[in-house]
């Protein structure tokens, strides 16, 4: 199969990569390439937003920028598409001003990450007429992370960069050498590994046929979505990775789409826009979208990824799991659909057969009498993950719970859901002797693990309470407005 370069747009010129492994990092090909060090790395794990630079893709005859994390992004994924860091705002631009004018920066060593994801902010909001809260520009910046200055005068700085006078970076020749790009074939590149020898591999067709055949073909090789999980498998595992497949480039796989009662969600949707769907349904689930992860991360991680991943403390799995969702894989031509419920068989391991490919997530739509929620618990509130997940769910008819669907995370070796309880309250009137009932049942269905995040004591005690704090919220009679029950809320 014939090769060529990489080929992305950097200060509006098309630059060419040919020889760099698949694996180098955005951030390693701009501090030792590029010779741009103004991209700073912290954790090298997608956790701290020094390297946070922005992406840029056409949307018709503008540039849409999304914040990434470039530590954790592969080379390759910046194929047909631009990238701007601090280096390329302009002076005058209000982000860097705003952070000069109110004392914004102290070590500095994290001011070009959080300059960049006000930048990013500060545009979008221009683009679109509006100005955020200061909670919307906390949650725009929950992807990095300070350790001197304090965020009180970061914010102040988010707050001052919209009474500055607009300023709109120039795009024009940014959009010509996209279009450009767009004339170029699906990448299919290869390089030498110094660490190996060997030539590694990565390949990004562009339609779901095509790429479904490679993955067939090639069972070995990785699936690379959006490598928020893979880039750590590099950067600190050091794992090799001969063949990458990704799929990036196939936009069907991002489609989201309503049918016959269900949203049907490709698998490579961004969990920003695949959270954003699920909660335009259930407006319940918003603050469980806000608190995954960060914004850089929620650009470029998959719902698919998430989800074949299979992570115990993966925060999709247990509420779509609540929701009764199903997957479809694909092998080759062949689809087959199966519960989430009974994916996961054990720790990491799950029921997707090597050469197939997670192709879409099916979530039913609400029904009359479902009362959900999504609870997270973890150390940090922005940016950490769980020590506990759920999603619970119970559908009411008049008084008396029809249906319970009660899934959590941290508690087992996979995300499980919680039959005993389930069946202690389904057929009975949703009241507080039936929540005692329920809560009596959990250790039937649970021995926790103790581990960092939390004791399995903590755990058990936490999801008595979580189911507590779902009855007082979905009672029939006097149910708790959120306010009641939530010491801090994103949304
Ligand atoms: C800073 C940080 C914070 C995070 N916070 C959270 C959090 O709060 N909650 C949480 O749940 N997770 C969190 N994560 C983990 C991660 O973001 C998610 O698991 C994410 O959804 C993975 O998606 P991805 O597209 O990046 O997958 P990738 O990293 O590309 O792939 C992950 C796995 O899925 C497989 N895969 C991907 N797509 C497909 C497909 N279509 N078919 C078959 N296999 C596929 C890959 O082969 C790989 O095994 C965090 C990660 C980081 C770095
Ligand atoms: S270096 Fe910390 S997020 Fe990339
Ligand atoms: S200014 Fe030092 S870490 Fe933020």
């Amino acid at each position: 199969m014939t090769t060529r370069p990489i080929r992305f747009v950097h200060r509006g010129a098309i630059v060419e990569v040919a020889d760099a492994p698949p694996t180098t990092s955005v951030l390693n090909w701009l501090r030792e390439s590029a010779r741009c060090t103004g991209t700073k790395e912290g954790c090298n794990e997608g956790d701290c937003g020094a390297c946070t630079v922005m992406v840029g893709e056409l949307a018709g005859d503008r540039v849409e920028w999304r914040t990434v994390n470039a530590c954790i992004q592969f080379l390759p994924t910046l194929d047909g598409k631009a990238l701007r860091t601090v280096e390329d705002l302009p002076a005058d631009h209000p982000a860097p001003q705003a952070m000069v004018a109110c004392h914004g920066s102290q070590c500095g060593f994290c001011t070009p990450g959080f300059v960049v994801s006000l930048a990013a902010s500060y545009e979008q909001h221009l683009a679109a007429g509006t100005s955020p809260t200061r909670r919307g520009l906390a949650d725009a910046l929950a992807g990095n992370l300070c350790r001197c200055t304090g965020y009180r005068p970061i914010l102040d700085a988010g707050e001052a960069m919209f009474q500055a006078p607009a300023c709109l970076p120039d795009t024009g020749a940014t959009v010509a050498a996209l279009r450009a790009l767009q004339g170029d074939p699906p990448l299919n590149y290869a390089a030498r590994n110094p660490a190996t020898g060997a030539t590694d591999t990565f390949d990004a067709p562009r339609t779901l046929d095509a790429l479904a055949a490679q993955v067939a073909a090639l069972p070995q090789a990785t699936i690379l979505a959006g490598s928020t999980d893979i880039g750590l498998w590099a950067n600190k595992q050091m794992r090799p990775m001969p063949a990458l497949i990704h799929v990036g480039a196939v936009a069907e796989l991002r489609h989201i789409r309503e049918a016959d009662g269900v949203l049907h969600i490709g698998a490579g949707a961004s969990l920003e826009s695949a959270w954003a769907a699920l909660a335009g349904h259930r407006p319940e689930l918003r603050e469980m979208g806000l608190r995954f992860a960060s914004p850089p991360v929620r650009h470029v991680g998959t719902l698919g990824g998430n989800l074949a991943n299979g992570s115990p403390i993966g925060d999709s799995a247990p509420v779509l799991m609540a929701l009764d969702a199903s997957l479809v894989l694909r092998h080759g031509d062949v689809e087959r659909r199966l519960p989430l419920d009974g994916f996961y068989l054990d720790y990491m391991k799950n029921q997707r057969h090597p050469g197939e490919l997670l192709v879409r997530i099916e979530v039913p739509l609400p029904a009359p009498g479902e009362r959900l929620r999504a609870y997270k618990l973890s150390k940090r509130f922005d940016c950490d993950i769980s020590a506990l997940a759920c999603g619970l769910r119970v559908t009411l008819d008049g008084d008396t719970v029809r249906e319970a669907r009660f899934a959590f995370g941290g508690m087992a070796a996979t995300v499980k859901r919680a039959r005993a309880t389930e069946t202690a309250v389904t057929g009975q009137p949703w009241t507080e002797a039936t929540l005692l009932a329920a809560q009596a049942a959990l250790s039937q269905d649970f021995q926790p693990l103790t581990d960092p995040r939390g004791s399995a004591g903590y755990r058990m005690r936490s999801v008595r309470a979580l189911l507590h704090r779902f009855w007082l919220e979905t009672r029939p009679h006097d149910p708790l407005p959120a306010s009641a029950t939530q010491v801090w809320s994103a949304a």
